[in-house]
């Protein structure tokens, strides 16, 4: 399995790294530090986390205290949907790098394709923002052009909605983040990036078990507790997660699975170190059924929101 995809930049991402989102304080600083020890390399945040000061934390620690260097840790951030407008965007990212304490990233996404008006902590209204993603995309191009961000890309957008951003000039994206498991393999976005040199990274490679369900009978569709999986795991004598992971990396993906807990930190970083039979990972092809965990559905009536079916 290779440890790295190389992205249109020509820039080295590692295939395996460190989610975070629900992370924060001492759980974050402390699993991230363990994660760092252990050989993980990436880390993907997101200015929406509320996390980048500790994991900036984290990093000045082990800088300072000569553990590592700021050039071996590839970090990942998004521009939150609250901050499309160019401006925007712009004091997002700085927003970001300061409370990291790094004077760039290795890649900043736009999070979502659509905008929405910050309405203050704690709010429960939705209110769509009218700002197109096209602007924020020149935003990132010209943060990338200052060396802010080395590498620039896009979160939950569909296949048209990548079109558009390849119609607007140099850099093109180097990445997709998007939602993709075993059970929502994403066919057509995933051909469609590999054949415009995007990079994808799997969000939710585990299915995200912990994230609420609409209702009851959807946690019996949990993917880490699959009988097929269950049986391939027991077979090859990895844990699920690691069948899951090595599947998606199989794919090409990179993957962020995230844990708060250090056993699966390190056997999640050890998926890096084996492969699937092509039998194996053809029937795990086979479990793909569209299970979408992260629905968004308060976004629904966005021009720029769309069903799964339409990506
Ligand atoms: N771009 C986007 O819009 C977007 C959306 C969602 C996520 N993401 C990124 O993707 C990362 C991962 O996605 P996610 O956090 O939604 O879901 P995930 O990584 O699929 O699942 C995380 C959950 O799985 C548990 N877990 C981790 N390793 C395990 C193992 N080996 N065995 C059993 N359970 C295990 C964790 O529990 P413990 O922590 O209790 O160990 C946690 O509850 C996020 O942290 C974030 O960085 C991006």
């Amino acid at each position: 399995m290779s440890r790295y995809l190389i992205l249109n930049t020509g820039a080295k991402m590692p295939t395996i790294g460190f989610g975070t989102y629900l992370l924060q304080g001492d759980a974050l600083r402390s699993s991230l530090d363990y994660a760092l020890f252990l050989g993980y390399r990436l880390i993907d945040t997101a200015s929406s986390y509320g996390n980048e000061a500790d994991i900036g934390q984290v990093l000045r620690d082990r800088i300072q205290s000569g553990r590592m260097k700021r050039k071996d840790v590839y970090i990942t951030t998004k521009i939150a949907k609250t901050h499309l407008k160019r401006a925007s965007t712009i004091r997002c990212l700085q927003k970001s790098l300061h409370d990291l304490g790094t004077s760039y990233a290795d890649a900043v996404l736009i999070h979502t394709p659509w905008g929405v008006v910050d309405t203050g902590p704690g709010s429960d209204t939705v209110e769509f923002d009218d700002v197109h993603f096209t602007e924020t995309w020149t935003a990132l191009q010209s943060l990338f052009q200052d060396g802010s961000a080395r590498s620039i890309g896009v979160s939950n957008f569909t296949v048209k909605q990548i079109e558009q951003i390849l119609d607007n000039g140099s850099p093109p994206p180097s990445h997709l983040q998007m939602e993709c498991h075993a059970y929502l393999a994403q066919n057509k976005l995933k051909a469609f990036c590999d054949a415009n040199n995007i990079v994808v990274t799997a969000y939710s490679p585990l299915g995200a078990p912990a994230y609420p369900v609409d209702d009851e009978s959807e946690r019996e569709r949990r993917l880490l507790s699959d009988p097929c999986i269950a049986k391939i795991s027991e077979r090859v004598r990895k844990t699920p997660a690691q069948v899951l992971l090595t599947f998606l990396m199989q794919r090409g993906m990179a993957v962020v699975p995230k844990s708060k807990t250090n056993d699966r930190i390190k056997e999640n970083f050890d998926s890096t170190n084996w492969k699937l039979s092509k039998k194996d990972f053809d029937i795990i092809m086979g479990l793909d059924c569209g299970v979408k965990y992260f629905k968004f559905k308060n976004r629904t009536g966005h021009p720029e929101f769309f069903p799964q079916e339409d990506f």
